[in-house]
């Protein structure tokens, strides 16, 4: 993938959200990352929902408009329509699969449903001139390498637009108007299947647009400071600190930002992977900070016995979850108010949270687990919220922690839940479990990154199953416990495959594990994408 933030020219930090383009999503699984593709090009970008309202879409004063794709079929009465008043608001609009099938149909042109879905890699063949594609290289034979997810079609362009692509299967693989800015693409730009896709998005955001490229890290950082300097005066600040990669990044930020007004807070709450609050205390505490990483007041909380209580006798995990976010609030609140005179709480929380709490209040997401956060906390202790990275992507994120200088290892780690191992101990958690799982998860992690193999995955950990097996190790039985190997391949976490890791990989982690740890008899490999099956065991 491209290097994110990557400015084409860049510019102050000034008007860093001046120039915006609006993302209309009518529901497609790329809209999120057609909106990075922008950001990528060094433009500020938002989603709204089709049904927003003209109003809403006015007042966000876009530069240029995408229509994402979507899951439903236009030629169907129930299908979204193009928003009233869209083409009326002057600036250049890009519909993208659903929204360029959409566009046509509102302007009149035909959109066949066809029985079969069209999905995977197509060539396009370029036609004639189009302000759109003439900029990109074409292959050899002339034709540029796509991705097509359809099932609808359009068959013959409005009249007023040209064809400027087509396939085999699909007559109008683009097409843009005579005179007006506006444009369709029958296939996915944003997703890296499709060579020069980002390409097409800098020039549609630049050349067709005009926007030039001040959303970069740096100015995302200037920016960022300056509204948390706004937002919190001379105030206090106090932020739950996991070592994951949203609270560091908010950490080093805020101490770039206030410095000495921040105290950071981080739990142990024995439920860490192994080394892990060394990792935090030296990536954040001086003296063995690196000389450009932050330095910030860090206050580590011992409750190891207080998350264990409450966890003895839990064995269902929402019980489980639902004991450690209320221990982790009480524990939380003891610190910081012992802090003299906080008023602000800070949180990492992220653009997709934001996206995915509005589409939960529209009634769209469902909760398979409820996830581990810090809600509840500001009511209860009246703290009011500061939440610097609302805006940003997760690549966006870890692009502003770099140039902060957090480690690499801090940044670009695995996702690890909240609840931590609690969830990776099926059933009860024991202490003792947790020491084994945490020393056979250790012995994965280093196995798959001396193998270079731990970026190849999103995530990977071991589960500690509480069941026991025979074994035979030397001459003696062995009736110990069992460890699942975990490992996925995904790019959103919401759908997942299990990695073909290599066998030779996975037999050396076996005897590593069963070698070094009586505790444990077998071990297994997951091999269960979701759906059906969820990353984590619980
Ligand atoms: P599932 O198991 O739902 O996991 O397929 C999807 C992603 O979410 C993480 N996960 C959690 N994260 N608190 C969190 O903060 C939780 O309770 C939780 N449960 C799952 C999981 O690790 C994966 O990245």
């Amino acid at each position: 993938m491209a290097a994110p933030l990557q400015a084409v020219e860049p510019a102050a930090a000034g008007h860093l959200r001046d120039q915006r383009l609006l993302i209309v999503d009518f529901g497609s699984q790329y809209t999120q990352l057609i909106a990075r593709r922008v950001r990528e090009a060094g433009v500020y970008s938002e989603i709204l929902s089709y049904d927003a309202g003209i109003e809403a879409f006015a007042a966000f004063g876009a530069r240029g408009i995408i229509l994402s794709g979507g899951p439903e079929s236009v030629t169907e009465t129930t299908a979204p329509p193009i928003p009233d008043g869209l083409f009326d608001l002057g600036v250049p609009v890009l519909g993208i699969c659903y929204g360029m099938q959409a566009m046509a149909r509102h302007f009149g042109g035909q959109v066949a449903a066809s029985a079969k879905r069209e999905f995977g890699p197509a060539e396009i063949c370029v036609r004639g001139p189009s302000r759109l594609l003439s900029a990109l290289e074409l292959n050899a034979q002339g034709g540029l390498p796509v991705w097509m997810s359809h099932g609808d079609k359009v068959v013959s362009a409005p009249s007023g637009f040209r064809v400027t692509a087509s396939t085999d299967s699909a007559p109008v693989a683009a097409m843009e108007h005579e005179q007006a800015p506006w444009y369709g693409l029958q296939f996915h730009p944003e997703v890296t299947h499709t060579d020069q896709g980002g390409a097409i998005y800098r020039h549609f955001v630049h050349g067709i647009c005009g926007c030039d490229g001040a959303w970069t890290a740096d100015n995302i950082i200037d920016d960022a400071i300056e509204r948390v300097r706004r937002q919190v005066g001379g105030d206090k600040v106090v932020l739950g600190l996991s070592g994951g990669v949203d609270s560091s990044v908010v950490a080093a930020l805020l101490a770039r930002a206030i410095g000495d007004q921040l105290t950071c807070v981080f739990v142990d709450n024995g439920l860490l992977r192994k080394n892990e609050r060394a990792e935090v205390e030296a990536a954040f505490a001086p003296p063995a900070a690196p000389s450009n990483a932050p330095n910030l007041n860090l206050v580590t909380v011992d409750a190891r016995r207080e998350f264990y209580a409450c966890l003895s006798g839990v064995d269902e995990p929402e019980a489980k979850r639902r004991a450690i976010g209320e221990t982790f609030i009480d524990v939380f609140e003891g610190v910081a108010n012992e802090i003299e005179g906080v008023s602000w709480l800070a949180q990492g929380t992220i653009y997709p949270d934001v996206i995915e709490s509005a589409a939960s209040a529209h009634g769209n997401a469902h909760v398979i687990k409820s996830h581990h956060n810090v809600g509840g906390l500001p009511e209860r202790m009246a703290l009011k919220l500061v939440e610097p990275l609302r805006e940003l992507f997760k690549d966006e994120v870890r692009a502003v922690g770099a140039r902060l200088g957090l480690p690499d290892s801090l940044i670009n780690r695995h996702p690890f839940p909240g609840p931590g191992l609690a969830v990776r101990v099926l059933g009860e958690v024991k202490p003792a479990y947790a020491d084994v799982l945490r020393e056979a998860d250790a012995i994965f992690l280093e196995a798959l990154r001396a193998a270079g193999l731990y970026h190849q995955v999103s995530q990977a950990f071991a589960v500690y199953l509480p069941v026991k097996s025979v074994g035979v190790v030397g001459d003696a039985r062995r009736y110990e416990h069992v460890i699942a190997l975990r490992a996925v391949e995904t790019v959103d976490f919401m759908t997942a495959r299990w990695a073909k890791l290599p066998y030779d990989l996975l037999e050396q982690v076996s005897a590593r594990i069963i070698n070094e740890l009586p505790q444990v008899s077998r071990v297994v490999y997951d091999i269960s994408s979701k759906p059906p099956a969820t990353i984590e065991w619980e």
